[in-house]
């Protein structure tokens, strides 16, 4: 693993940034494998930017997201669709026929089969993730069975209370999501992972400080990705005590 620590949350959204960039630039049809969260939504005006000053360019670029919440609709302002497109594709010109997130209702079953057909159409060239405060990544939880392909993830209790300050109330987040297994995610080739702030600190450790790979954290399982970037910030180094 390529672990780099920066000074602050911002540099390591502009360096992720600018790595996405470089797989852009080197390959114009690059497909991108994108997440949601306040991790990923840091990295995301730095494409905006890029694009807007012309400096990269999205009109081939087709992507792929990691996870939709169970039951909300996609112009629900919580739904994984909704975020994509007000954080990011809204805002450069990408075509949205060329952008892929799960859909979260209606027939739930269809709709794992369409996401799983999705992702076999074109591998991912470069998967973004953060990292839940459980480890999970995608929404693969924690537990002793891990899934390869795209599957109905039942959300830790941790998980929604994470979430719930994206909702007015903790009892609107969805308790499902259709996500990417995590064999979806290591068949991308190259992972990009971030992480920031103190309550990351546990699942963390277990990426970076040991070589145990761990169901029970399952971002463990990166460690065996050929190409994988772990970029955290100098903050949370200190916390974990990563010496590089
Ligand atoms: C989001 C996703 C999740 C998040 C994780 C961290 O699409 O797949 O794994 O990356 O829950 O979320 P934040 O960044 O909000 O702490």
């Amino acid at each position: 693993m390529n672990i780099i620590v920066t000074e602050n949350f911002a540099k390591t959204c502009e360096l992720a940034a600018k790595m996405i960039g470089d797989v852009i630039r080197n390959k114009p049809d690059a497909r991108l494998g994108l997440a949601t969260g306040s991790t990923a939504q840091g990295v995301y005006p730095y494409l905006v930017a890029a694009n807007k000053a012309g400096k990269l360019d999205f009109s081939r670029v087709n992507t792929v997201n990691l996870d939709e919440y169970v039951g909300l609709p996609a112009d629900h302002p919580q739904s994984y669709r909704r975020f994509m497109d007000e954080n990011l594709f809204n805002h450069i010109n990408i075509d949205k026929k060329n952008t892929v997130v799960a859909k979260g209702t209606g027939d739930i079953d269809a709709n794992v089969a369409a996401f799983r057909e999705a992702i076999a159409e074109k591998p991912i060239d470069v998967q973004l993730l953060g990292i839940g405060v459980d480890g999970h990544v995608g929404f693969n939880e924690p537990g002793v069975v891990l899934y390869d392909g795209a599957h109905v993830e039942e959300l830790d209790e941790s998980t929604i209370d994470a979430n719930a300050r994206f909702f007015a109330d903790r009892s609107e987040v969805p308790t499902k999501a259709i996500s990417m297994g995590m064999g979806d995610i290591l068949r991308a080739k190259k992972l990009l992972l971030l992480a920031t702030g103190e309550n990351k600190a546990e699942a963390m450790k277990g990426l970076l400080l040991n070589e145990e790979l761990d169901v029970q954290n399952p971002a463990t399982l990166v460690k065996t990705h050929p190409d994988v970037t772990v970029i955290i910030d100098r903050a949370l180094a200190d916390c974990i005590g990563y010496q590089a």
